[in-house]
């Protein structure tokens, strides 16, 4: 039984969207993993089908009632899943997280809309709420394949080559060096003599210098918290 991904959302039409084509639409052709995207509505009990209504005490927009999204919960088989909920208040998505994702049976994903969801349906059934960023979209499915996106590209079988995708950045601390091909030049810029020079050492001294100086100048942050010891044998792509 493969890697699953199953999305709660008022709007299953969006799925697979992006996640049917290139990398992970061909994985997911292959059975590689599953995609299970569910409507929300269809847990709806009264006879106007309603799944939200207005905030307790006051305010913009609507929120997703707390019955009709724990029914849609409770409707999915994930007793052994991690159950998440796509919001911008939530923990930050890192390749970590990501990385423990991938490697268990596929999560059940809440998508909110409107101002959110009833807080009481998060409480009761444990939901890890997860933000992929500092902004706000008008909804979570963007959000969920972004992190299916980001999972199913670390299942077994679906990168082939660069099945490694733990080789790069975010899982060694640093951004990405610089990458060039054909034409060796292009508009009067040529490419670095040492990545024709044929000497793999010193393309890869290269390349580590030019990640650090472009990790400490753009991203503070992760030039602060970076893996230190020098010799601790972490290495770049060849
Ligand atoms: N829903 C709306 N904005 C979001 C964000 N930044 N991350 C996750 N889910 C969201």
């Amino acid at each position: 039984t493969p890697w699953r991904a199953t999305v709660l959302t008022l709007f299953p039409e969006m799925f697979p969207g992006p996640l049917g084509i290139s990398l992970a639409g061909k994985a997911l052709a292959s059975g590689l993993w599953a995609l299970d995207a569910r409507d929300i509505r269809a847990s709806a009990t009264d006879k106007h089908r309603s799944v939200d209504d207005t905030p307790a005490g006051g305010g913009p927009g609507m929120v997703l009632r707390a019955d009709v999204l724990a029914a849609a919960i409770d409707a999915v088989d994930a007793q052994d899943r991690p159950r998440l909920v796509m919001s911008p208040r939530g923990r930050p998505l890192t390749q970590a997280r990501v990385a423990e994702l991938a490697a268990g049976p596929g999560p059940l994903i809440v998508c909110g809309r409107f101002e959110g969801v009833d807080q009481r349906v998060i409480d009761a059934r444990g939901l890890e709420e997860v933000s992929i960023g500092d902004y706000v979209l008008s909804g979570g499915e963007i959000a969920a394949m972004t992190l299916i996106d980001a999972c199913v590209r670390l299942l077994p079988g679906v990168m082939g080559k660069l099945a490694s995708g733990t080789d790069e950045s975010f899982s060694d601390g640093l951004l990405e060096y610089p990458q060039y091909t054909r034409p060796q030049v292009f508009e009067d810029r040529q490419i670095p003599d040492v990545l024709t020079s044929g000497d793999h050492a010193k393309v890869a001294k290269w390349r580590l210098a030019e990640a650090e100086a472009l990790t400490a100048a753009r991203r503070p942050d992760l030039w602060a918290a970076r893996p230190k010891a020098p010799e601790s044998g972490r290495k770049r792509k060849p």
